[in-house]
């Protein structure tokens, strides 16, 4: 057992997790040592619960992710606004023997609009596409940043609507979308798979920022199509990566890293 404040992220796969660098970069710059380690879980509720439960017995705090991120929501003791809006739990937090779930993946994500992409969402259109559980973790974060609006377009319409409405948001169809957006964000899971959602290049001609929640080691292909469309300027999602595990590292620190330089080191170093 270590002696050092604990924290982990739990996954499968997790291999290749990027967190725990991550988090010992801000550990640097705050100047102490932590133990941040990645644990491998089965993928069943009952084996999850359990890993939960035998990490925090001296453990502080814990990032989930894919695909635990509904079960942790539904087994911790309170639940964030966030986690709530977004049905989903990233960041586990152990206080006065409670356990509390949070959501940071929508901070992150403006987080790094605002800092490295230097984009300020006030009043700007801005358009997501997908209506899955990534789509649903950043919308309340951006309308808190009092966008002019938010239009929601999946592949399958009735998704979109459903999501639409929770938030009351607007929703259309892939072939409804018309007009100019000043951001949007590709929160298909087609990056995955080298696939774009199936919408007119039009779109991008007054597009100030084009965001790929998926990254990779290269250009997405929604980041290539967006760029030849004519979107001024696209990105990847590394940016919120970093940007959600510094809301992590605040929540469980209180201390608020400083995302850039970490970017800069995870992009420097190009091998998953
Ligand atoms: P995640 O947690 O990554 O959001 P998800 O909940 O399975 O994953 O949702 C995946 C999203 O990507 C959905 O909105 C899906 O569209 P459908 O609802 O029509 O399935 C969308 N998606 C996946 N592949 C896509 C593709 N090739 N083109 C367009 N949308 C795609």
């Amino acid at each position: 057992m270590s002696f050092l404040p604990t924290y982990t992220v739990f996954g499968n796969p997790i291999a290749h997790s990027k967190s725990p660098i991550i988090h010992q970069l801000f550990a640097q710059q705050e100047g102490v040592a932590i133990d941040y380690s990645r644990t491998l879980v089965d993928a069943n509720q009952q084996a999850f619960s359990k890993a939960v439960n035998d990490f925090f017995q001296a453990g502080l705090g814990a990032n989930v992710t894919l695909p635990f991120k509904t079960w942790a929501f539904e087994l911790v003791d309170e639940l964030s606004e966030g986690a709530r809006a977004a049905g989903a739990v990233n960041t586990l937090i152990y206080k006065d023997k409670t356990l509390i779930g949070d959501n940071t993946d929508g901070l992150g994500l403006v987080r790094d609009l605002r800092d490295n992409c230097k984009m300020d969402l006030r009043d700007k259109r801005v358009l997501i596409l997908g209506a899955g559980g990534a789509a649903r973790g950043i919308i309340l974060p951006l309308l808190n940043e009092q966008v002019a609006e938010i239009t929601l377009a999946n592949r399958t319409h009735e998704k979109a609507l459903q999501l639409a409405q929770q938030f009351s948001i607007r929703a259309q169809t892939f072939t409804e979308l018309s007009g100019s957006y000043d951001v949007i964000i590709n929160a298909t899971s087609g990056s995955v798979s080298g696939s774009i959602p199936n919408i007119s290049a039009d779109l991008f001609s007054g597009c100030l920022l084009a965001y790929d929640l998926f990254y990779a080691n290269e250009d997405t292909a929604f980041m290539r199509f967006a760029r030849n469309a004519g979107a001024k300027n696209v990105a990847d999602g590394l940016g919120m990566l970093v940007g959600q595990a510094a809301e992590s590292y605040r929540l469980w620190r209180g201390f608020s890293p400083d995302c850039a330089p970490v970017l800069t080191a995870l992009r420097e170093k190009k091998d998953n």
